[in-house]
């Protein structure tokens, strides 16, 4: 019996992670052992606890298998101090759980090739992941601070990373490689950041571990630009947080929308916390509208990494593959012509498909 704890968060949060417990429950009902817990986080947490990370949240988390979750933030808590805004609560499972290796894949369903901002040749059968350090870095590095010397008012971050943070997730970024086309890139600011060169030193160090794997570097400002000009050209990119963060935006992007993309959060146990890499997209939040499909693919993720459930996560990905074949849109990846579904009538479709692919 595996224990998922579903913390849907804000803004759309809850809409699409109810399409995506629905997907978990239809595995229920066709024997998959799990056991389904809610928690609050972000907002939630902090508008019924006072914490945007609750300890019976944290204390549900550490006891269960999996976590998946929807979305954090929104402009109500703008003036909240920085340590109880919602993404607070977010970063700090992240840490807390030491979630340190984010798998952030960006496939191009030939179905939507169209909703891409970019020319279909361009992304057509894009298929590339990003493996984002997710623990280090600028985001948790000290000291940090916002304070006001001598009446002028001044703000700092660290960005640090010591050997150990690297080396894992260069271990991770080479395995990932392996399973894949055996082509990493490794993305920093190696000509301006010390940080950015032990970073460098320490992805060519590691990969005397990985003959088989060809490694390169690139600046980011060009891994940017490469991702908007030739995405084709990237199988798994490794980088930090910050940069992470950016490019996996972009990425996004290119497959279309970014309510399309998944994303791993995994520790050395894979253990994993699984979520949209979109926001809370407070504008549309509330209307039924949100595409649930990148929630539902993460379920495929957790699957796959966290309950070993390889066919389940196979024969999940098919059904929303043949979601998005029967025409089925929700309103950011619908073209002009097209009338777009709710989110729930994209989430039933998926179940329908499923619920076909599980008895066949
Ligand atoms: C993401 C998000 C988060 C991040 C925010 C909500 C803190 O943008 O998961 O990409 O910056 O990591
Ligand atoms: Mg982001």
């Amino acid at each position: 019996m595996s224990r998922i704890l579903i913390l849907p968060g804000d803004g759309i949060g809850p809409e699409i992670v109810e399409q995506a417990v629905n997907v978990l429950q239809c595995f229920q009902s066709y024997g998959l052992s799990i056991e389904i817990e809610h928690g609050l986080i972000g907002g939630a947490g902090y508008d019924q606890t006072g914490s945007p990370l609750p300890e019976q949240t944290l204390q549900l988390a550490r006891a269960s298998d999996a976590i998946l979750l929807g979305a954090v933030g929104g402009p109500q808590y703008d003036s909240v101090p920085r340590h109880l805004r919602p993404e607070q609560g977010l970063l700090d499972i992240r840490g807390q759980l030491n979630l340190f290796a984010n798998l952030r894949p960006a496939l191009l369903y030939s179905q939507l090739a169209e909703a891409s901002s970019l020319k279909p040749e361009l992304v057509a059968d894009l298929d590339l992941l990003i493996v984002r350090e997710l623990t280090g870095g600028i985001y948790f590095g000290q000291p940090r601070a916002n304070e006001k010397i001598d009446g002028v008012r001044r703000a700092y971050n660290t960005m640090v990373y010591d050997e150990n943070e690297i080396r894992r997730i260069a271990h991770v970024a080479f395995k990932a490689a392996q399973k894949r086309d055996k082509r990493l890139c490794s993305i920093d600011k190696a000509n301006v950041l010390e940080v950015s060169l032990l970073w460098r030193t320490v992805m060519d160090e590691v990969h005397s571990e990985y003959a088989d794997v060809e490694l390169s570097h690139m600046y980011v400002d060009n891994a940017a630009m490469q991702l908007v000009r030739a995405p084709k050209q990237f199988d798994v990119m490794v980088t930090s947080n910050l940069f992470g963060d950016i490019l996996s935006d972009a990425a996004a992007m290119l497959t279309g929308s970014i309510g399309m993309l998944p994303s791993a959060s995994l520790n050395e146990h894979n253990f994993g916390m699984y979520e949209p890499i979109h926001g809370s997209a407070p504008d549309i939040a509330g209307q039924g509208i949100a595409n649930p499909l990148a929630t539902i693919l993460s379920v495929a993720m957790m699957l796959r990494y966290s309950l070993d459930q390889q066919e389940a996560a196979d024969i999940l990905e098919q059904a929303v593959i043949a979601t998005l074949r029967s025409g089925f849109r929700t309103q950011d990846i619908a073209k002009s012509d097209e009338a777009a579904v709710s989110t729930v009538q994209i989430g039933e479709a998926v179940i329908e498909r499923l619920q076909t692919l599980l008895t066949a």
